[in-house]
């Protein structure tokens, strides 16, 4: 779309690197697995890739403890595979954003080995430092991410405690020291250099702290700060990180995870701030009508004056939506209400097979946070290792049934569903940028009709497993979740769990 920048109408496709493919046979994913299926994704119709971290890493948080920003580790590559997965996903026309962890680092990190050194190191104020309440307990009452426990550790060597919001080897950095700013800006540069389209930012809503480090209020203290940290400071750090971004020729974006549970929030870090943000209500929001409702509406009032809406499902953090849903009729329909929406959906890798979250048998469990399920490996084939090394996790069920290999076989498969739906809505100026008004029907379905220029597209959504009479819904069927009646006249009634996208 001219005019526009790019990441407006494309649809980004997030990998984790561990679990997309294997190149070497350890079971463990690489980047020249990722260069070497490159062929799915443009396939598919992909306009972007968001990769998760592949930085040098103790993988305490599995790449999200980084003990070295501009380097990869070893497990996944080089540098020279790194480049050369970058030049193949541009010669293809696509886009590469990277992961970027701001807010704290490896605490294996040097920056972190000469904080805790001593009390005088240089480093020092790069961290958070303080001493215990004088009774022993320590300075706030914050929690870290993942357990029930103060977001705080006593390191013994200066007899001090460190600030980590998530996991003791992931110390928080301090951003009101200048040098770290300076640092963590040529760590950007280091990569915008290299030629990435952009980052999508963790955390990034938590990267500026209140210097007081105030307690939080008791009636949330049971949460962890990381999901309630929204201070000033970090909005005057976002519009410096925005201006290096735009310092850049490109249109390099940014996409950052505002992990406030709240849309009036997140529109808040857009504008001179964030390109985009990740809103997280939709993701842990139930297969309801009325629910659903309610999120388009909220994007609507509190997104949209502020920036472009963004529509996530699934990621690495969560249950995936098939299993969440609870039936791949949904996860179908769930599909065309996603590409529907007004705003950049991000796919995660495997929801195209309709991939379940994988069973992990206690003596597999790998995460502290409990999120391998949904980081299963990818299962490229129907052979006995699906294209893997004995792979790190075990496979998603029925892995052979919903390979790639096996999925592409079939045309009415979730996977040809997907690659529709992109080439339709890639056809559509209206389901790409067009304006989204919602119109009324009746309970248990949503509709809304998408707008720009001539073209126009309604799509309707049955979340029930009854069928829903929608008898003020006219058009062509472009696209159904059933793959049934496309190109026909839509007969005003959804069936049960169908969701279509109709020509006006
Ligand atoms: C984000 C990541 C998550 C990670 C955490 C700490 O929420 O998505 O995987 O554990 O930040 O970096």
């Amino acid at each position: 779309m001219p005019d526009e920048p790019w990441w407006k109408s494309a649809v980004i496709y997030q990998i984790y690197p561990r679990s997309f493919a294997d190149s070497t046979g350890d079971g463990v994913g690489d980047l020249e697995g990722i260069r070497r299926h490159l062929d799915h994704l443009e396939w598919l119709g992909v306009d972007a890739i968001w990769l998760s971290p592949f930085f040098r890493s103790p993988m305490a948080d599995f790449g999200y403890d980084v003990s070295d920003y501009c380097d990869v580790d070893p497990l996944f590559g080089d540098l020279d595979a790194f480049d050369r997965l970058l030049a193949d996903i541009h010669g293809r026309g696509m886009r590469l954003i990277i992961d970027w962890v701001p807010n704290h680092s490896s605490s294996e990190h040097p920056w972190f080995i000469a904080a805790r050194s001593s009390r005088e190191d240089p480093k020092r104020d790069w961290y958070f430092w303080r001493d215990p309440h004088p009774d022993g307990t320590p300075p706030n009452n914050w929690k870290q991410a993942f357990r029930d426990a103060p977001a705080w550790t006593l390191d013994p060597t200066t007899d001090q405690l460190y600030l980590h919001l998530f996991l003791p080897e992931q110390p928080d950095l301090n951003w009101g020291n200048p040098d770290v700013e300076a640092a963590m800006h040529e760590t950007l540069r280091f990569w915008l250099d290299r030629g990435v389209d952009g980052f999508r930012m963790d955390v990034i809503h938590a990267i500026g702290k209140d210097p007081a480090l105030p307690d939080d209020p008791p009636e949330v203290a049971a949460l962890p700060h990381s999901s309630l940290n929204d201070t000033p400071f970090t909005h005057q750090l976002l519009r410096r990180i925005r201006a290096l971004l735009d310092s850049y020729t490109g249109d390099r974006m940014s996409v950052g995870e505002v992990f406030l549970l709240d849309t009036a929030k997140v529109g808040t870090y857009l504008r001179d701030q964030l390109h985009l943000a990740f809103n997280f209500p939709p993701l842990f929001t139930k297969w309801r009508s009325y629910r659903w409702a309610k999120q388009l509406d909220d994007a609507a009032a509190y997104i949209e004056p502020n920036g472009w809406p963004t529509w996530v499902l699934s990621n690495h953090d969560v249950v995936r939506h098939r299993t969440r849903y609870g039936s791949e009729d949904r996860a179908r329909a769930a599909a065309v209400l996603l590409l529907g929406l007004r705003g950049t959906p991000f796919l995660y890798m495997g929801e195209e097979l309709g991939l379940e979250n994988a069973d992990v048998p206690p003596d597999r469990v790998v995460d502290p946070g409990g999120r391998d399920g949904c980081r299963a490996p990818l299962p490229w084939d129907r052979s006995r290792g699906h294209g893997w090394g004995e792979p790190w996790l075990p496979f998603p069920p029925d892995a052979a049934a919903r390979s790639v290999e096996a999925l592409r076989d079939e045309p009415e498969s979730i996977l040809h569903l997907y690659r529709e739906l992109l080439a339709q809505r890639k056809a559509s100026p209206a389901l790409q940028l067009g304006d989204q008004e919602r119109i009324e029907v009746a309970d248990g379905a949503l509709a809304w009709e998408r707008a720009r220029g001539d073209d126009r597209r309604v799509v309707a959504v049955n979340f029930t497993d009854e069928a829903v009479a929608v008898p003020n819904l006219q058009g062509t069927v472009v696209v159904s979740s059933d793959r049934l009646g496309e190109g026909e006249t839509f007969t005003g009634t959804l069936g049960p769990d169908q969701a279509v996208w109709l020509r006006v």
